[in-house]
């Protein structure tokens, strides 16, 4: 049986240092259902984007801030945007699928020394604390997520049928969040060696390990859920209520 992972404590961490960050919300919803676009859908009052990127906006001086969205939705993002004193940030085109929207946002980065902060649209809870602590690790180890330890049991199959092949060791899984986090050259190379075309992987982060990189976690909030289904909205008025990312 293996040992669970050691994570590193925020505080051997240093901070300080340039960010940019990628705000992937051109997914269309389907989930959660009733027509409205997800980051424009209101959660106590206010739009789901416009909490996401004021937590993100307050936690760090990012050099800019990228929103890629469904091309046919930039204008009416940007109006949206704008109203609620958010124009400085860029609304690019999405892709078709997260993986290549994140990478259109990559696109427009200008190189440098800097790490890439991405951290998805519907994720509106999450804390600066953990937003500086995912900055801090990939500025030290060049990669890195927040992740949740698994509190489930979680069985394996073998995908075609549903038969249990193995249970994995609880103490070992972590549920993959974001924010996820890299320096610009890791992910340039990370991109550089799947050809540009990063769409068969569901985050970041598998395509750096798949490109041959460590990726180090952090360890994350149960409240930085990810808004996706009715339920999820239920949830979040009762996060709301307990005071998690309380806005005005
Ligand atoms: N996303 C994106 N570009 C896509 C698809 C998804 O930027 N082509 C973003 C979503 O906007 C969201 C994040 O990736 O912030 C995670 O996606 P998900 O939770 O699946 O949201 P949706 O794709 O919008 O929902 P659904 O899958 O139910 O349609
Ligand atoms: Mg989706």
């Amino acid at each position: 049986m293996q040992k669970p992972q050691r994570l590193i404590p925020a505080a051997a961490l240093d901070s300080g240092f340039p960010a940019v960050c990628v705000v992937p919300a051109a997914g269309s919803g389907v989930r959660l259902g009733a027509g409205v676009p997800k980051p424009s859908r209101k959660i106590g009052g206010l739009p789901i984007a416009v909490r996401t990127l004021r937590m993100l906006l307050r936690s760090w001086k990012f050099e800019e801030v990228f929103m890629p969205v469904e091309p046919t939705r930039i204008a009416a993002t940007q109006r949206l945007l704008s109203r609620h004193g958010l124009s400085g940030v860029r609304v690019i085109a999405g892709g078709r699928t997260r993986s290549e929207s994140v990478r259109n946002a990559f696109g427009q980065v200008r190189p440098g020394k800097k790490v890439v902060l991405i951290h998805d649209v519907a994720r509106p809870f999450l804390d600066s604390r953990h937003v500086r602590e995912v900055l801090r690790m990939a500025r030290k180890k060049r990669a890195a997520l927040l992740a949740q330890r698994s509190t489930a049991t979680v069985k394996q199959t073998s995908g075609a049928a549903p038969v249990v092949l193995r249970t994995l060791d609880r103490r070992c899984i972590y549920l993959a969040q974001t924010p996820q986090a890299f320096s610009y050259r890791l992910l340039q190379a990370g991109y550089a060696k799947n050809d540009w075309r990063p769409e068969r992987f569901t985050d970041e982060a598998g395509m750096a390990e798949a490109a041959g990189f460590k990726v180090w976690l952090v360890e994350g909030p149960s409240s930085n859920i990810k808004i996706t289904t009715p339920a999820d909205l239920c949830l979040a008025k009762a996060l709301l209520k307990a005071g998690a990312n309380a806005l005005k």
